[in-house]
């Protein structure tokens, strides 16, 4: 086994090899003020000065970016033990008090808690459930949404969200813990994770009680499924508890109230920020809401639609995609090197902090003409240009990839279609340009507002 090579060019003699070029930048700086200013268009225009693979400063951060269809293509290939991701969140579980937190995990650990959590976070925990979620839309909104007031879009989606993904996954709804969970969530990931905050928010009482909140919300979850009798049809919580006296029985009691939650870390902010790009994008782009809008009117002429007619959406369905293309939230996978290897015809040290900018990708015009344009006709037939290889990438690569990413689809399409088919909206400013900021996810944070301009239909799932 010792001469099987890891990837293709990863036997190469390393020590002939340069290292990857240095992108310009500040004197002590670095590029910190450009990745934050642009958190898209950075990592784009460098990989189309430097190729596939550079090198970045940051304050005293260094990392290795292996970006584009090229990085696509050879973590898809790779092998076990070239990088990890337990460097990355190895802090945020220390934090969480959560010593075998999947994301940090490697080989068979790793492989064996995938296992365990797919059922539950797949495509079947919704497909079944349309009326649900339905339900608990048309409660938020009617709550929430009043004609003529101006409403932060990001707010209202993180409540929906919330509650949306607390009742499929963890058989309840968050209710009060809402803001407790996005809170404890962000100031980790920013802390911990992306390291853009200093480490004392942590010691903060808004955030300690907000952490100590949230896992009480972990604790009533656990406590809740060992006071019922054994379901019928087991969710995620039931597989994992499930799990707790075999396949898990290294975990403590901790790891499954933070497993419970996963949900919630995972899907949160990553759900919530693209709905709320879909909806900046259809406004934006007035041709392409009328489309959709029909499309929704037509899928709840007869309420409740069925997965089937939802995945017939063509238009909805561009929409979603389009938007997941244009504004990636989580399309940098940072990782660190286990071992010195080639990529690119350069050698990644050992300890190299990584990224991987896989949604480069999105927005090279070999694969996308046009590819700042809003185009929801792109991913349909003839054309279906996401399916070039290497070229789409929103949920991830390798062996970390997005769990949740059929789930997420559906959901967002279906509180999409649910939102445009109720009430009608518009930009408060109508030539506003959203700014991108990377906070966790990339996001157009809370600072977009829209208007709901009118009610158009009665709530979907209210008896005639
Ligand atoms: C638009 C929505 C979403 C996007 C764009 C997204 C994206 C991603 C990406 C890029 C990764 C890989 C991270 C890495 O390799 O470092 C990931 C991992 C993951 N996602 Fe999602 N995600 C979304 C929603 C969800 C939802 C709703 C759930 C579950 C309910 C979920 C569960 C997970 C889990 C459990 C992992 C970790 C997998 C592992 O470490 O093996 N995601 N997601």
């Amino acid at each position: 086994m010792q001469n099987t090579p890891i990837a293709p060019d990863i036997e190469s003699d390393l020590s002939q090899l340069p290292l990857p070029p240095l992108a310009k930048g500040l004197p002590v700086l670095g590029s910190a003020l450009e990745m934050a200013s642009k958190p898209v268009d950075f990592w784009v225009e460098q990989y189309n000065q430097m190729g596939p693979v550079f090198r970045v400063k940051a304050l005293n951060r260094h990392f290795t970016v292996m970006a584009g269809p090229e990085a696509v293509q050879f973590i898809v290939k790779m092998r076990d033990g070239v990088v990890s991701s337990h460097g990355t969140w190895a802090d945020f579980a220390a934090e969480s008090n959560a010593p075998h937190m999947m994301t940090m995990l490697d080989g068979e650990s790793h492989t064996r808690q995938r296992r365990i959590m797919r059922p539950g976070v797949s495509r079947s925990a919704i497909v079944g459930r349309f009326a649900d979620v339905l339900q608990i839309t048309d409660e938020v909104t009617n709550d929430y949404f009043q004609a003529g007031q101006s409403y932060s879009a990001m707010s209202f989606f993180q409540l929906l969200i919330c509650n949306q993904l607390g009742l499929m996954l963890a058989g309840r709804v968050a209710g009060d813990y809402m803001q407790d969970i996005v809170t404890t969530i962000r100031t980790r990931l920013n802390t911990l994770v992306l390291k853009n905050q200093p480490r004392l928010a942590l010691k903060l009482p808004g955030y300690r009680r907000a952490s100590a909140r949230m896992l009480e919300f972990g604790r009533l979850i656990v406590a809740e499924r060992r006071a019922r009798p054994a379901p019928e049809t087991p969710d995620l919580v039931d597989d994992l508890m499930a799990a707790m006296d075999n396949e898990l029985s290294d975990c403590t009691e901790s790891d499954l109230e933070n497993m419970v939650l996963s949900p919630f870390i995972a899907g949160l902010d990553t759900v919530a920020s693209t709905c709320n790009f879909v909806l900046y994008a259809l406004l934006k782009n007035p041709q392409a809401l009328e489309r959709v809008v029909q499309e929704a009117d037509r899928l709840f002429a007869d309420g409740i639609p069925t997965p089937d007619a939802l995945e017939q959406m063509t238009d909805l369905h561009g929409a979603v995609m389009e938007s997941l293309r244009l504004y990636p939230v989580a399309g940098i996978l940072p990782r660190t090197a286990l071992r010195d290897f080639a990529f690119e015809g350069h050698r990644i040290t050992k300890g190299s902090e990584i990224l991987a900018a896989v949604m480069v990708s999105h927005f090279l015009p070999r694969f996308y003409p046009e590819p700042y344009t809003f185009n929801i006709d792109r991913y349909r037939a003839p054309y279906h240009q996401h399916r070039q290889q290497g070229a789409f990438t929103p949920f991830g690569i390798g062996s970390h990839t997005c769990l949740g990413a059929g789930l997420a689809e559906i959901q967002i399409m279906l509180t999409m279609a649910a939102l445009l088919h109720r009430y009608e909206f518009e930009l408060t400013t109508p030539d506003y340009e959203g700014k991108l900021e990377q906070n966790p996810t990339l996001t157009l944070g809370y600072k977009f507002q829209v208007r709901v301009k009118a009610l158009r239909h009665a709530p979907i799932t209210a008896t005639p």
